[in-house]
């Protein structure tokens, strides 16, 4: 049964008992305790802890999840995938435990012409939690499994959380048993390669802390209500029925898989033996291809891109190792264009996107592969230089500041690292290296935090926040009466702030804008009788909490009071013409560029906005001013701008474009301009039309990343004061120069070639005044001991070369007798030049250039040397050269100077 079967089957079976179908969360979730999604159950948490009710009692989903804490067991066990759906049927305080176990069972069981999976029911297992009597009733009474089939195990196994404080509760799972072949009988105790885990049923219904292991963290209390999260893998379930050994033989990744066996000459599975058994390396290395290439397709599909940090590393550390085990394979060319194409092949089936959105989705990942390639090249002569100099000095691991310097500067994975450094027989320092990583972190940590709100978990956000959600009144007023919800410093809810503190305010209503979505946080004061509070960030740390931080400016602060809240009505102005000018220039880059041209971030503040997008080549000139002209047109058109509400099905049916990273509500809130013209999901704060955004005007668009570009703009009254600024400039130039401004650019470059001219002109001249001086020195020449000698200094400034063109000239016209020249020049930037020479017949005679010059330059204080016929030096001081002559013509004489 393919894959794309078993999913559509798990949402009918549940569909039909009541659960609304819910889309899969996007992989990057705004939870700043999640990299990304690994449960299913992770968009419906604040359903569980009762801070949003349910909007439905059922639901169930297939949601896309990556895990990657294992990642070096890729390929080496059946079980391990970084990327991986899980389906999943959820009940918010409707159904417990025996109708849970009751439709696992069923769909499980059913045959696959009844709309099941048809797994024989005599191999099933289940595990329960220690003391659950309740679960091991339904498991045997109710289902009819007998005892020593269901097994109790303890906390860390059956009792399930996110592994961070949240809702949790015991849980009872489902196991298959495989046969003899895949290992030893006695139960998923014995073997979980035999006895395969493929369905979780958790029975949610506590709230835990923080721990530090899987079975060490407090129960802090019971959930408001009993609720069911279950989570089928589905690559498990594929594997099942696919009659596979492991997931990464089931038809979303085999193809991939044999791919890059036919590319790299291959073949897979000749040592046979299931995966669980100790495995070749070679196919070890294709399933983690076949897996890490899906895995990026997802993650770049879902709106990453590769990064030095955060998510984007782990996408980028993912392709890497992809490329990196397809050259150990033995495949050197550029690998993604062969592979990507067959993994959204085997995904589009269940996710069309990735079908329609390739051309960006590869544009980004091959340009990270060629990224890689450039740096595998520099990175590997840095450690294979380290290596050498480590086994030099008797050492036997690489020290962990080489490792550090490795990631940080040439994105070398680690354990790229290890495995290179390994196959040189050294071993790595990686504790040094983990030390390094953690101050990095710290250090990184500590710059968002000094912008950030700090506390995004403090329990005194959660309590303000149990009060009610934060309403925001700005869409339609900027001056709101309200009252003082509570005040928060240091993460800590305190009851009053006086002059000149700096603390945290929340309000029970309030016209501020909280940074979200790209746009800053609105400006403005918030008043009171004799208190006056200005605000200086806004922000969300909890979903429907909306935090102002203040200083004090007069007065006192305290819960309770009542207040007005008043944003800045010019600053808001310009920060609706910037946002509003953002999703233009983001319409405009599509309609010039083609759909591709997708924004991946965005940041938006009065007068100025970037865009970020993918792409990956430089805009021209040209392509710069269409966009700019499409933008103003847009402008000029006075488009409406319409504000709705609607689901988020409906959205994206009308193909409202949704930032990548963000989650949504069930309601979201659409903004078009012009109608379908731009069309996205936005909470931001936008102007009524078009025209309001005044004008736009592109400064700059350069590359931040791997098929990442940034475009920036000025709006409204900045972009007329940047063009102001400009124009101004270019008159200063047409006064200077007196032409129209239209001529400038010609006449500049006239001037240019001009100016150059003038220059080549000036050394030809320089140099033949030199030269014409030659016969007039020659007339100079004096007989010493036989030998004809000029020594003169030439005018201050000649260069080396006309220097010696000089000398050699001056010697040519003394005659074929013994003759010898030393010629000087005073440096422009202080010093001398000096150049000596020697005819044939001095050279015979026993003279030589380049002694001439050892007597002369230590005189003036400068070195020199060279040949017997030529030699010249430079340095030494000016007022020592008639000395310096002197000495030479006394060494020609045969007295010593
Ligand atoms: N949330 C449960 C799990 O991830 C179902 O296993």
């Amino acid at each position: 049964m393919k894959t794309s079967e078993i999913r559509r089957r798990f949402l009918a079976h549940f569909e039909a008992d009541g659960h609304t179908v819910v889309p899969s969360a996007p992989l990057p979730f705004d939870d700043p305790n999640l990299l990304f999604v690994n449960a299913g159950m992770v968009q419906f948490v604040p359903y569980f802890i009762g801070q949003l009710n349910a909007p439905w009692q059922r639901a169930t989903s297939v949601q896309k999840c990556i895990r990657t804490q294992d990642i070096e067991e890729v390929g080496k066990t059946t079980r391990h995938g970084t990327f991986f759906q899980m389906n999943g049927n959820f009940s918010f305080g409707d159904y417990f435990k025996e109708h849970a176990i009751k439709m696992a069972w069923d769909l499980s069981t059913k045959s696959i012409s009844d709309g099941g999976f048809g797994l024989d029911a005599e191999r099933i297992w289940a595990t329960v939690y220690l003391d659950d009597e309740e679960a091991v009733d339904i498991w045997h009474r109710v289902v009819g499994l007998p005892h020593e089939r269901i097994v109790r195990r303890g906390k860390a196994d059956n009792y399930w959380s996110m592994g961070i404080p949240g809702p949790c509760g015991p849980c009872s799972e489902l196991y298959y048993d495989r046969g003899a072949d895949y290992g030893r009988p006695g139960g998923p105790e014995v073997d979980e390669d035999r006895f395969m885990e493929f369905w979780n049923l958790v029975f949610m219904q506590n709230e835990r802390g923080a721990g530090t292991t899987k079975d060490d963290y407090p129960i802090l209390g019971e959930l408001p209500a009993k609720n069911i999260d279950t989570g089928m893998g589905l690559e498990r379930m594929s594997t099942l029925l696919q009659g596979v050994d492991n997931l990464y033989e089931i038809d979303e990744t085999r193809p991939i898989l044999n791919r890059a066996a036919e590319l790299t000459g291959k073949q897979y599975g000749l040592h046979s033996g299931h995966a669980a058994t100790e495995s070749a390396p070679d196919d070890v290395r294709l399933r983690v291809v076949a897996d890490h290439i899906r895995t990026a397709l997802m993650l770049v599909g879902d709106g990453v891109t590769p990064d030095n940090e955060g998510r984007g590393y782990v996408l980028r550390r993912i392709l890497r190792r992809a490329v990196r085990a397809m050259r150990l394979l033995g495949y050197d060319d550029p690998a993604l264009p062969e592979l990507l194409p067959v993994a959204r092949d085997c995904m589009s089936a269940s996710y069309p996107e990735l079908a329609s959105e390739y051309d960006r989705i590869a544009m980004i990942a091959y340009a990270e592969e060629a990224a890689f390639r450039r740096t595998l090249v520099a990175g590997t002569t840095i450690l294979d230089t380290a290596v050498t100099k480590a086994k030099a000095a008797g050492a036997e691991s690489l020290q962990g500041e080489q490792a550090f310097a490795l990631h940080d500067t040439y994105g070398f994975p680690i354990d790229l690292t290890l495995e290179m450094a390994a196959e040189q027989g050294l071993a790595v320092d990686t504790e040094g290296f983990a030390r390094l990583m953690q101050e990095q972190r710290a250090r990184s940590k500590a710059d968002a935090r000094g912008k950030k709100s700090a506390h995004a978990d403090s329990p005194a956000y959660r309590d303000l926040r149990e009060r009610g959600v934060t309403e925001f009144t700005g869409y339609g007023e900027l001056i709101t009466e309200s009252h003082v919800r509570g005040l928060v410093r240091d993460g800590e809810s305190v009851p009053t702030a006086g002059a000149g503190e700096i603390v945290e305010v929340v309000l029970e209503r309030t016209p501020f804008y909280a940074e979200s979505g790209g746009q800053i946080a609105d400006e403005g004061v918030i008043t009171a009788d004799d208190t006056r509070l200005r605000v200086l960030d806004v922000q969300r740390p909890v979903k429907g909490l909306i935090v102002h931080r203040v200083q004090v400016e007069e007065g006192e602060l305290h819960a309770g009071q009542r207040v007005v809240a008043s944003v800045d009505p010019e600053w808001r102005r310009s920060a609706r013409q910037a946002h509003s000018g953002t999703h233009v220039v983001h319409a405009a880059l599509r309609q010039v560029l083609g759909p591709s041209a997708l924004q991946s971030g965005s940041y938006n503040k009065p007068g100025y906005l970037r865009l970020d997008f993918a792409w990956n080549a430089g805009l021209d000139a040209a392509t710069r001013a269409q966009i700019e002209d499409v933008s103003n047109i847009a402008l000029r058109e006075d488009l409406p701008v319409d504000v709705r509400h609607m689901t988020l099905a409906q959205a994206r049916e009308l193909g409202a474009l949704a930032l990548f990273g963000e989650t949504y509500d069930e309601t979201v809130r659409v903004v078009d301009i012009g109608g379908a013209w731009s069309r996205e999901l936005c909470g931001g704060t936008h102007v009524e039309h078009s025209s309001q955004v005044g004008a736009l005007t592109i400064v700059g668009e350069a590359s931040i990343g791997a098929g990442v570009r940034r475009l920036e703009a000025y709006v409204g009254l900045e972009a007329l004061r940047y063009l102001a600024t400009e124009r101004a400039l270019v008159t200063a130039l047409t006064e200077n120069l007196k032409v129209p401004a239209a001529e400038l650019p010609e006449r500049v470059e006239a001037l240019v070639t001009r100016l150059r001219a003038a220059e080549k002109e000036l050394d030809r001249l320089r140099a033949a005044a030199v030269l014409e001086s030659a016969g007039e020195l020659a007339a100079q020449s004096s007989d010493i001991a036989g030998t004809r000698f000029v020594a003169a200094q030439a005018p201050k400034g000649v260069t080396g070369n006309d220097l010696r063109s000089l000398a050699l000239d001056v010697r040519a016209r003394l005659g074929a007798s013994p003759a010898a020249v030393l010629l000087t020049s005073e440096k422009d930037d202080g010093g001398v030049s000096f150049v000596a020479a020697v005819n044939e017949a001095g050279r015979s005679a026993g003279l030589a250039a380049g002694e001439l010059v050892k007597v002369f330059a230590p005189v003036i204080g400068a070195r020199g040397g060279g040949k017997p016929d030529l030699a010249q030096g430079a340095g030494g001081e000016v007022a020592k050269v008639e000395d310096g002559f002197a000495s030479v013509r006394a060494s020609l004489a045969g007295t010593p100077g």
